[in-house]
């Protein structure tokens, strides 16, 4: 089982806090477009370096044969929740997994916890014996930001979205027959509604952190979220959707269009191959600044978006260090455009306007996809 590298003084202020929460327990970001750049790429990767968030993604790589994967963050929160998944799945049938973190119900948290909690580190297994209110309700839907989700399904969505217009709009056949549903409804109310719910004021304090909006100019957080919701309504159907289906139910679309995590076949892959995982509970930089590995691929979730201009051109320099001749680097965009200028990075725009189109989520601006100059 994989030890969990991290700063201990970090590490402990934060897990001892039994009211610290989990940021991201299901993760918001297309694992398709991941396996697209890879094998757009290359056909085969064996070191890959990613961002952990609910591990979902991180964990999904390996569904495909590893020497290496290396799992960075610095939030001890979703380094507890990424420890017991991989206990999970090496314990746990694919049906007990899907149990154990809400993607089913189940009146059998306990046990299926107790089948896990031996193979996890003491910190790791007290955070969660704290904190287990959180897995008896189901963990996939118990993030901060999925909390505030089900906030504006409970407050907002139920008085503009009534049961039937929901099943309609869950099960639309066509596009066509989606958005005419979609129009339908009083959206006027529902703009409203979006701009004070997931304004950039109201996601500081719920939902996200105000460190995140620290260099986003956007006027109108959520009358654009509004509008990027709308769009992809009129281009993906939502049965087909895992990640709106989540969004507007809280439910997941279990082996359907998914990733492998949840997907039994990949799930049974991702077992066989735990032991190619490195935990490393720290800040990117400072875990470049210190591996001696080089990566062929490498996915960061959208954390250029919290960094400045300097501090983004720096991480893009150190990672060229820590990248493969070709080797791959992706990342998306939210609300913050950031590029590297140093030529040392190759971008790959046709690529990543493909994808940017076919992202099954609708949050970011950019998917980018590109690969280190040879030198
Ligand atoms: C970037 S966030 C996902 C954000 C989500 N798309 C959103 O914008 O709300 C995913 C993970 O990145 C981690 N993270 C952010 N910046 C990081 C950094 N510089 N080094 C390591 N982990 C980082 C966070 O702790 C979080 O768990």
């Amino acid at each position: 089982m994989p030890e969990v590298i991290h700063s201990r003084e970090t590490f402990q202020q934060v897990v001892l806090d039994s009211t610290e929460h989990i940021r991201y327990s299901y993760i918001w970001e297309d694992y398709s477009l991941l396996k697209k750049a890879v094998e757009v790429h290359s056909s085969h990767f064996e070191k890959a370096l990613i961002i952990g968030g609910s591990g979902d993604n991180a964990l999904s790589l390996l569904a495909s044969p590893l020497e290496k994967l290396v799992i960075v963050d610095l939030n001890p929160a979703q380094m507890v929740l990424i420890r017991l998944k991989i206990s999970a799945i090496a314990r746990l049938s694919f049906e007990e997994f899907l149990e154990l973190f809400g993607y089913m119900d189940s009146l059998n948290r306990r046990s299926l916890f107790q089948k896990v909690s031996g193979d996890l580190d003491a910190e790791t297994k007290s955070y969660w014996q704290r904190n287990f209110h959180l897995v008896e309700r189901g963990l996939c839907d118990q993030g901060r930001l999925e909390a505030y989700f089900k906030k504006f399904r409970e407050q907002v969505l139920v008085h503009i979205i009534d049961r039937r217009k929901m099943n309609s709009l869950l099960t639309a056949q066509t596009i066509e027959e989606q958005y005419k549903i979609w129009s339908s409804l009083d959206l006027p109310r529902l703009l409203k509604e979006s701009e004070k719910f997931f304004s950039q004021s109201a996601l500081s304090h719920e939902g996200r952190d105000a460190s995140q909006f620290q260099y986003v100019n956007e006027s109108n957080v959520g009358k654009t979220q509004f509008y990027r919701l709308q769009k992809i309504l009129g281009k993906q159907l939502i049965r087909e959707n895992p990640y709106l289906h989540f969004f507007l139910t809280g439910r997941p679309l279990v082996g359907r269009a998914s990733y492998p995590l949840l997907e039994k076949e990949g799930y049974l892959h991702i077992r066989n191959h735990l032991d190619s995982i490195e935990l490393h509970c720290q800040e990117l930089g400072s875990f470049l600044s210190e591996t001696s590995d080089r990566f062929d691929f490498i996915a960061l979730s959208d954390i250029f978006e919290y960094l400045s201009p300097e501090e983004s051109e720096q991480l893009f320099e150190s990672l060229v260090q820590k990248t493969e001749n070709n080797g791959v680097l992706t990342y998306w965009s939210l609300f913050v455009e950031r590029w590297p200028l140093a030529k040392k990075w190759i971008a790959d725009k046709k690529l990543s306007a493909t994808l940017t189109h076919e992202d099954r989520t609708w949050f970011y601006s950019q998917f980018h996809v590109l690969s280190k100059a040879e030198s």
